[in-house]
């Protein structure tokens, strides 16, 4: 039923005849190469789940609700799981999110087997007392293994542990060890991530040892609280399971026997409230029992409702070979020639892809607090680090996912007054620039202005929404929208003016984030033939200007002159160190969320700030006394480690030599980020990951390119392999990007020959080595690039060799 359903979530589209594609795997038309048919088992999903990382490595499908996963007792367990063997078991439940910061999110409804305890009410069902560690591998790791839409474990009790999923169904597998002569299991209702439950209810059934309950639960990075909802059932897998022959809710480490619902517990002030089951035995063998587990958001009948649709027959290799082959398809849409690449490089990109598609989740059906005919997703973990680079991937192979989560997006704009910003279990979270999903919903509609209509985006919905979040304050600017009276007002965010709603912080990051949210509305309105408002946005677009200040140089650096800094709303300046939250900062301060930190950057220092103007770097350049000088801030910026690999604004930094005409450096630089910061052990991610962001950059640098969101260009470098490919369903259209002289992938750069010389479009010279339109991509196209040992390579000397900037002629 897996694949049916996500079928018929296509369904309106189904009028366009190239959705049919949409199951067909990636075959480039010309210059074929062997394709990959099971990307998948190239999908290492640990990487990023030890140090902070906090990858989610369970079983989803992509862009699953349900995720079900592994939840261990590590300190920072954001995702449940920890690859550190150290960290103990502690369930396995079924939502959670991947990469985040916050307070731990979701971590719902953990499932627990016992091989042995002495008797039902001696059965410590407790989070502490039932834990234990996992088996471990000769070379000290853990014995768990994943791969897409599947997860396992051996614990330390030698019960063996398999998960796979649905959409809002997770279907678990445990196999108790031979001889096992009272199996049970536990549900746990109300030990979330935060161990945040209230409110819990629960009732179990003594015959078929059905399990309904939920509770409610704090979100993770907003003082909102969500409500969820859970439905278990059990089944032998070879056997008749029967009745269980003892049941009862438990409380703490207390099972009481013959119990069917909480509420005849005494449970006052202790929140850790579930069932426990034991079952007969298989007849003469191994025990191995199904639970299935429904989730929703609204009730515990509809995630019963939602596991009987999704997983009526229990068929464990079914749901787990379907949830594979929805990950086929969609991955398989890149395709890479793998020839003379080293296997960790083909794993770090296909991982990297598949940690894209993770988040945000299709929540649809599952939205308590409005109904809609509209998709709906959650998990937007946040707009602020996901705008940058990975939608504009998703642009390249999956508009049709695109088009949903905008649809959502617009959908819960009209519903709350603002696109959203940072968002988890329905709950808004704390914004982190402000109005990110502008540049979000400019990605598609700049792209898919024409298709639009097809897949459901009303363009008016969607300029209506953009223009809300650039005109209209909300009452709180904490957790959506922008503090726009002020923007209109001055034109940049003062450090000075206090207006309700808001803590004053990330006064300076947020005028450079709203400059670009605008620049964003303006493509929109150009896009749509709306002239004035174009001109006033572009004219907001330069708002950066306004806190720029020309004379604010780097301590011991004078060169390194001009830079963003706080200003008050008189128009002085307020002087902020330019080293301030760097690693060189004498004050040593973050630039983390903190409502009382009023310095105005916000995870990146004034000198990265400094560089954040994607949609005019050629102003930049000149504010920053010409190319050679902006040439030598790029390298002051990496040589004095000032790039930060886990921090969004820095993400474009190894990209930027392009716009002084020296594509050749960008190409080292951004290959020395990847050699040091990106790899495919558990440690493989310089930080969170962020809802896949991180991966979403890794996965541009590995394909040789580097999005501007919201406009029509991808910077061109050169891929990590010979030859990739982009499917594009939506067109059913093939971009093969193919590097003629390809030798290798030396670490530095240099060594090899990866410098793009020159670039051919269909057989014909392109304007530019430096950008390629989306046309390009729209239409299908065989990308040729002669590739040299020469650093010292240029963008062309066309009029249109140098990628776009606003004051350099716009974005045509
Ligand atoms: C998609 O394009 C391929 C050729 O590249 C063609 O064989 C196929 O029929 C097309 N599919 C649709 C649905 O148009
Ligand atoms: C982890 O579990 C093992 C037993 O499996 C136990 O010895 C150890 O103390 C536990 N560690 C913690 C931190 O609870
Ligand atoms: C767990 O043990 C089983 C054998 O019982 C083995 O097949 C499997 O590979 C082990 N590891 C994992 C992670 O499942
Ligand atoms: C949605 O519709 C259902 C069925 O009519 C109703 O029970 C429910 O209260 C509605 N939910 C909201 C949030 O309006
Ligand atoms: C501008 O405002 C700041 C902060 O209120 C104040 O310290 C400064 O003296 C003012 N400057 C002028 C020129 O008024
Ligand atoms: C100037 O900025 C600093 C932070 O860099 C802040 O602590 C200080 O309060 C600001 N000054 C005024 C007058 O707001
Ligand atoms: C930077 O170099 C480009 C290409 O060589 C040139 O067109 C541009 O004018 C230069 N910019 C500045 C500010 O010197
Ligand atoms: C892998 O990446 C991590 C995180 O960026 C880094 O700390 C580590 O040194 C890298 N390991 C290797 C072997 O390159
Ligand atoms: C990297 O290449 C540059 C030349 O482009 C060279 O100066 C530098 O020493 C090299 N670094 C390493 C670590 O090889």
């Amino acid at each position: 039923m897996g694949t049916m359903k996500w079928i018929l979530f296509l369904a309106p589209l189904a009028s366009l005849p190239t959705v049919i594609a949409q199951s067909s795997s990636a075959q480039p038309p010309k210059n074929t190469i062997t394709p990959i048919t099971d990307p998948a088992s190239f999908v290492v999903p640990f990487i990023g789940t030890i140090n902070g990382g906090h990858v989610f490595p369970g079983a989803t499908l992509p862009h699953g609700m349900v995720k079900a996963g592994l939840d261990t007792d590590a300190p920072g367990n954001h995702a449940g799981y920890d690859g550190d063997p150290k960290s103990n078991a502690t369930g396995f439940s079924q939502l959670h999110d991947s990469g985040t910061g916050g307070a731990v999110p979701l971590s719902n409804f953990k499932l627990w087997p016992f091989a042995e305890c002495s008797s039902f009410d001696k059965c410590p069902t407790s989070l502490s007392s039932r834990k234990i560690s996992r088996k471990l591998l000769p070379n000290g790791l853990p014995d768990d293994f994943a791969s897409p839409g599947y997860f396992s474990t051996n614990l330390s009790n030698s019960i063996r542990v398999e998960l796979t999923a649905t959409r809002r169904t997770a279907l678990h597998r445990y196999t108790f060890p031979a001889g096992t002569t009272h199996p049970r299991i536990a549900v746990d209702i109300t030990n979330d991530g935060q161990r945040s439950s209230t409110n819990p209810v629960m009732t179990l059934d003594p015959d078929t040892a059905k399990v309904m309950g939920g509770a409610s639960f704090a979100g993770s990075f907003g003082p909102g609280r969500y409500s969820a909802f859970t439905c278990v059932t059990f089944k032998g897998d070879g056997f008749d399971l029967g009745k269980p022959t003892e049941y009862g809710a438990w409380l703490a480490d207390f099972p009481i026997q013959g119990t069917t619902n909480i509420l005849q517990l005494y449970y006052g002030f202790i929140d850790e409230l579930g069932a426990l089951f034991t079952f007969s035995p298989a007849p003469g063998g191994k025990t191995t029992i199904l639970a299935r587990v429904g989730v929703s958001l609204i009730s515990s009948e509809q995630a019963c409702a939602n596991a009987e649709e999704e997983i009526p027959d229990f068929d464990f290799e079914r749901v787990h070979t379907e949830a594979r082959a929805q990950w086929n398809d969609l991955l398989g849409r890149a395709q890479i020639d793998t020839t003379g690449v080293p296997k960790e490089t083909v794993q770090l990109f296909y991982s990297s892809l598949y940690r894209t598609h993770i988040s945000p989740a299709d929540y649809t059906g599952e939205n308590p607090k409005w109904n809609s005919t509209e998709p709906y997703y959650d998990s937007f973990y946040c707009n602020w680090d996901t705008y940058r680079t990975l939608y504009p991937l998703m642009s390249l192979h999956d508009p049709a996912v695109f088009a949903r989560i905008v649809r959502a997006m617009i959908d819960i704009q009209k519903h709350e007054g603002w696109l959203p910003e940072c968002r988890g279990a329905t709950v808004m979270h704390f914004i982190q620039g402000g109005s990110n999903g502008d540049p979000i919903v400019g990605e598609f509609f700049v792209k898919f202005r024409e298709q639009a209509a097809a897949l459901g985006v009303s363009a008016d919905d969607l300029y209506n929404a953009l223009l809300a979040d650039a005109e209209n304050e909300p009452p709180n600017w904490n957790l959506q929208g922008r503090q726009a009276g002020l923007w209109k007002q001055l034109g940049y965010i003062p450090d000075d003016m206090f207006s309700p709603g808001g803590a004053n912080t990330k006064q300076v990051s947020r005028t450079v984030e709203h400059a670009f949210n605008d620049f964003a509305v303006a493509q929109v309105a150009k896009a749509l033939g709306k002239t004035d408002d174009q001109k006033k946005y572009l004219g907001r677009a330069g708002n950066f200007f306004n806190v720029w200040n020309p004379d604010v140089s780097v301590p011991g650096s004078p060169e390194i002159k001009g830079m963003m800094q706080l200003r008050f709303a008189n128009g002085t300046f307020n002087f902020t160190d330019p080293r301030h939250c760097s690693i060189h900062d004498p004050a040593q301060a973050t630039c983390f969320l903190n409502a009382a930190n009023r310095d105005g950057f916000y995870e990146g220092s004034p000198i990265i700030y400094s560089q954040y103007v994607p949609q005019d770097t050629a102003k930049l350049i000149e504010l920053q006394g010409g190319n050679e000088s902006f040439i030598h801030r790029l390298d002051f910026i990496f040589e004095q480690e000032y790039f930060e690999a886990t921090d969004e604004p820095s993400q474009q930094m190894p990209f930027m030599y392009h716009y002084a005409n020296r594509p050749g450096l960008s190409t080292q630089r951004s290959r020395q980020v990847i050699a040091e910061f990106f790899n495919t052990s558990t440690n493989g991610l310089p930080g969170n990951d962020d809802s896949g962001a991180m991966a979403s950059y890794a996965a541009f640098y590995l394909a040789g390119l580097y999005p501007l969101p919201a406009t029509e260009q991808y910077l061109l470098s050169s891929p990590f392999f010979r030859q990739i490919s982009f499917f594009n369903p939506l067109f059913n259209t093939t971009t093969v990007i193919k590097s003629n002289n390809f030798v290798g992938n030396p670490e530095n750069g240099t060594g090899g020959q990866v410098f793009v010389k020159s670039v051919t479009v269909n057989g014909k010279p392109y304007k530019s080595n430096c950008y390629l339109d989306w046309d390009v991509f729209k239409s299908g196209s065989v990308v040729e690039l002669t590739l040299t040992d020469d650093i010292t390579v240029t963008c062309g000397n066309g009029p249109n060799a140098l990628p776009p900037s606003i004051s350099t002629g716009g974005y045509d």
